[in-house]
């Protein structure tokens, strides 16, 4: 009798194994073309999205809005170090396959999201003791085998994220702990090895108006020049709100800082929150404003690659529905932001 139950038991476990196994090889399919879904509209510039496999897989009006409007994606999550090396040495690239191979199937750009980046790391990376020659060994393991695998179907990447803090110091995470400010040189060095031709970029927030932080993101992409480490590019990300978004002369000026040391640009996370912040009479026209003045910046400097709004529709957007951020609604009707976008960039 106990024998029986426990070979029922035994049973059971491997039936939700193969249950769990085929879900997720479920989860990680191919994201859907719908045939019928107009084309987006020629711009001066790529017109970017901030990309989620499931959402594009389970939401119809997400992939429609995404494939009606954009001409460009980076993947909001998929790429980030815990998700592509939950522990260390073994990948899982299930649903950054599945977008990039969506890519390349509509014809998208991919910005690459991200190498190097103090969230969203794996916990046997941030929860641990590393010493030196440990932690690059398992960086170059990282960025080899992440870059290499996408070699000549991500255009770009953003190789590191955020590493200032506002007073304009550099974060105090586990690389800089463990490698010291070398580690961006070293990062930027790894990725170029794997793909000499892409485009690679360092990614900053809250850098768009005058500040310390501004200041000492110059002076850091001005030293990894100086030193012959491979920068091509600045991300800006510009999460920003309808009472309060830099305006189109703010954003060319801090563009400028850049494209004068030799580099290229981005608007690489653009959001115009609502509801959130100053109370401002007519959120929606605000909104397209704050969305074209960014767009207005990009087109009007010559080195700006392009601009990536960060999420399609306000129903998934990271800021919430309530948030209203992007430029579709939670039913995906484009809000009057969009056309400014378009109009801003030459559509
Ligand atoms: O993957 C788990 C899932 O298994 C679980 O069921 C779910 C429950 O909450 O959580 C899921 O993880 C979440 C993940 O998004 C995917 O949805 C994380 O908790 C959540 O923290 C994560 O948030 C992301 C955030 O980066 C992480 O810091 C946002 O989606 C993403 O939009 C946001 O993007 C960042 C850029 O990468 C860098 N710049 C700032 C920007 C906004 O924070």
């Amino acid at each position: 009798m106990r024998r029986r139950l426990l070979l029922l038991v035994v049973l059971l476990l491997a039936a939700l194994v193969v249950v769990a196994v085929v879900r997720r090889h479920e989860a990680a399919g191919p994201i859907p073309v719908p045939a019928n879904v107009r084309s987006p509209p020629r711009l001066t510039r790529p017109l970017g999205a901030a990309l989620d496999a499931d959402h594009a897989r389970h939401d119809p009006v997400y992939l429609r809005d995404f494939l009606s409007t954009f001409t460009s994606l980076t993947p909001e999550n998929a790429m980030k170090w815990a998700v592509v090396e939950p522990s260390r040495g073994h990948f899982d690239f299930g649903d950054a396959d599945a977008l990039v191979d969506f890519a390349q199937r509509t014809r998208r750009r991919v910005r690459g999201h991200t190498l190097v980046w103090d969230e969203q790391l794996p916990g046997w990376l941030a929860d641990h003791t590393w010493s030196p020659a440990d932690l690059t060994k398992a960086l170059a393991t990282h960025i080899q085998t992440v870059v290499a695998r996408y070699q000549g179907r991500v255009e770009s990447w953003d190789v590191v994220n955020e590493p200032l803090d506002d007073d304009g110091s550099l974060t105090r995470d586990v690389f800089l702990r463990t490698l010291g400010p070398g580690y961006i040189d070293l990062a930027f060095r790894l990725a170029h090895a794997a793909d000499p031709h892409a485009r690679l970029f360092l990614n900053e927030i809250a850098a768009e108006s005058p500040s310390p932080k501004q200041d000492a993101l110059v002076a850091l992409v001005r030293g990894l020049k100086q030193r012959g480490v491979p920068i091509d590019g600045v991300g800006l990300q510009d999460h920003t709100d309808a009472g309060d978004y830099p305006s189109q002369a703010t954003l060319e000026r801090v563009m400028r800082r850049f494209t004068a040391l030799g580099l290229d640009v981005e608007i690489t996370e653009l959001d115009v929150q609502v509801n959130r912040g100053r109370h401002v009479a007519d959120p929606l026209r605000a909104q397209a404003d704050g969305y074209a003045a960014a767009g207005s910046a990009c087109a009007a400097t010559p080195r700006c690659t392009g601009v990536t709004v960060w999420g399609v529709t306000d129903k998934w957007s990271w800021k919430q529905p309530a948030g209203a951020a992007t430029l579709f609604d939670v039913d995906g009707r484009p809000k009057p932001a969009r056309d400014a976008l378009l109009r801003a960039l030459g559509g």
